[in-house]
C-alpha cells in the first residue's frame, strides 16, 4: 500500500509508504526541491500541495509558526515545509509544486 508523491517542477514521481517523509521523497527521486535547516526552522523548504493535502500529515505547531513568519500573506492553506510533513495514508496521489 502506497501513496504516489508527484513534484511537478521536476517531472518525477515516486510511490511511497504511509511514513515516509517528502524529504526521504525528494532524496529518493532526486528532484531538485531545496532545503536548510531540515528542521522546520528556516522556510526554505515551503512547497504548494496541489492535491492530496489528505493523504499527508497535519501541520504541527512549529509548521504553523515558521509559515507564519515566512509567508507575509502570499502562502496558502495548501502551503507547508517539506521537512515537516510525511505521507499519512495510503492510496493516494499527492503533487507538490515549488
Ligand atoms: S528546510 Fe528549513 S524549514 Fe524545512
Amino acid at each position: 500500500m502506497t501513496t504516489r508523491v508527484e513534484i511537478i517542477n521536476d517531472f518525477l514521481a515516486i510511490n511511497v509508504k504511509p511514513g515516509a517523509t517528502i524529504q526521504d521523497v525528494v532524496e529518493a527521486s532526486g528532484s531538485a526541491l531545496p532545503f536548510g535547516c531540515r528542521d522546520g526552522q528556516c522556510g526554505t523548504c515551503a512547497v504548494e500541495i496541489v492535491q492530496g493535502m489528505e493523504f499527508l500529515s497535519p501541520k504541527t505547531d512549529k509548521e504553523f509558526k515558521v509559515l507564519k513568519e515566512i509567508c507575509f500573506g502570499t502562502c496558502t492553506p495548501n502551503t507547508r515545509l517539506s521537512c515537516q510533513m510525511k505521507i499519512d495514508k495510503a492510496n493516494g496521489v499527492v503533487r507538490i509544486k515549488y
